[in-house]
């Protein structure tokens, strides 16, 4: 009998192993190619900088920009890491990805910024994600309380930053990707005012940073004591009224992820509109990496005055592919995302193993009017072209790790 059971149990397990390799599909070369470059960067990184002082940027004289732990970028490079890790399957990836999540401790204590979602979220989020090691989760109790303390009822919004003199309580469009952390911490630690929270910021951000041809404002100043807006305004794009391309890509990436966490089809609906004003703007490029900001009025000229941001394309990338998941018509989603990610992954944007002092992607742009970070690889560029090649290898049916 017991012998009957185990002969039936191996063959349901034998079927089902054939069913899932008949399902999955060999990766094209450039995928295969991508994944290469990525693990030899990867190791590079790892050997060559600091837990606690994560790679962000390259200066125009060639030197490295360090984040330090309170740098709202320091959660990237660790993500990447794991990112990297699930890719390839390296086990020295896995160790210095936990090596460099574990130097991030301290952001616990940061409480002046929304930013948590980014520093935590990428980092000890996804080693929680992926290892299930439950040393992990104090750090994400933690921040997310900080980041949901800074959530007013009143404005209906969480408070972006705690600096600039001329604002009350400013919200930039960049906070709808920190809702992440806000709805999984809400589940995870039994919170459900976060999730409530995090809709509601949602809805108000819909109402105020949006514009009629949905495009978004990047900064919505409230007044804290009344909740109305005092100003709209840009902080990194071109003017106030143009369209930042990273800030389309966070808004696109925000209502999809919205929408994926409480199914309200005004977030859906929402992602598809900024969808539509990406991928039909007559400024986008024809290979579908956007200039930093779609106002740039020689954006299409080719003089080098108009740089690209291959870290918008990489979040486009990401929130398309999402998107398609969602709604019928999502091949034209997922057709446009994997157009991105074979420019990304070409020699045009992908570094050569060894070059760009170790990160993936060459040519984002931080704040083009600060004069900072032009033209320059940057940590966050890297982790959403990672998290993209995950999403396209889960859709296409590519097996992970790469054999
Ligand atoms: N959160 C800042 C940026 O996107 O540059």
């Amino acid at each position: 009998m017991k012998r009957r059971f185990y002969a039936i149990i191996s063959g349901v397990v034998l079927l089902v192993n054939m069913q899932l390799h008949a399902q999955s599909k060999p990766a094209e070369d450039w995928f295969r190619h991508a994944v290469s470059v990525i693990e030899q960067q990867l190791a590079g990184a790892a050997k060559t900088f600091t837990p606690g002082l994560n790679p962000r940027s390259v200066t125009p004289n060639g030197m490295v920009r360090t984040a330090p732990y309170t740098d709202w970028t320091t959660g990237f490079f660790p993500g990447s890491l794991w990112y990297g890790y699930e890719l390839t399957g390296n086990k020295e990836l896995l160790a210095s990805a936990a090596r460099f999540t574990l130097a991030l401790d301290s952001v616990r204590y940061i409480t002046k910024t929304h930013d948590l979602g980014f520093m935590l979220y990428c980092s000890y989020g996804n080693a929680w994600r992926i290892t299930e090691d439950k040393s992990y989760l104090p750090v994400l109790e933690e921040g997310a309380q900080h980041l949901y303390n800074r959530f007013s009822t009143k404005t209906g919004v969480i408070r972006s930053w705690d600096f600039g003199d001329h604002w009350k309580f400013p919200v930039i469009i960049d906070n709808m990707m920190n809702l992440e952390y806000l709805y999984w911490a809400g589940t995870e630690f039994k919170k459900p005012v976060y999730r409530q929270a995090a809709n509601t910021h949602a809805l108000t951000t819909m109402k105020h940073h949006f514009r009629p041809d949905y495009s978004s404002y990047h900064v919505v100043d409230y007044d804290p004591v009344t909740g109305k807006v005092r100003s709209k305004e840009t902080h990194q794009g071109l003017t106030h009224e143009s369209a930042w391309a990273r800030g389309q890509a966070w808004g696109l990436y925000g209502y999809t992820m919205c929408y994926d966490n409480s199914r309200n089809p005004q977030f859906l609906q929402q992602a598809q509109h900024i969808a539509r004003f990406i991928m039909t703007h007559p400024r986008m490029p024809k290979n579908k990496i956007p200039v930093w900001d779609f106002d740039v009025h020689n954006a299409l000229a080719s003089d080098g005055r108009a740089p690209r941001d291959a870290s918008a394309a990489a979040v486009i990338a990401c929130g398309l592919m999402d998107l398609s998941t969602k709604v019928k018509e999502g091949k034209k989603y997922m057709d446009y995302a994997e157009d991105i990610l074979k420019v990304l992954s070409s020699p045009d944007f992908l570094a050569n193993p060894g070059d760009n002092h170790y990160f993936l992607l060459k040519h984002s742009v931080g704040a083009f009017l600060y004069n900072s970070e032009i033209d320059t690889p940057l940590n966050y560029a890297d982790y959403y072209y990672l998290e993209a090649l995950k999403k396209y290898a889960a859709l296409k049916k590519i097996t992970l790790p790469l054999q």
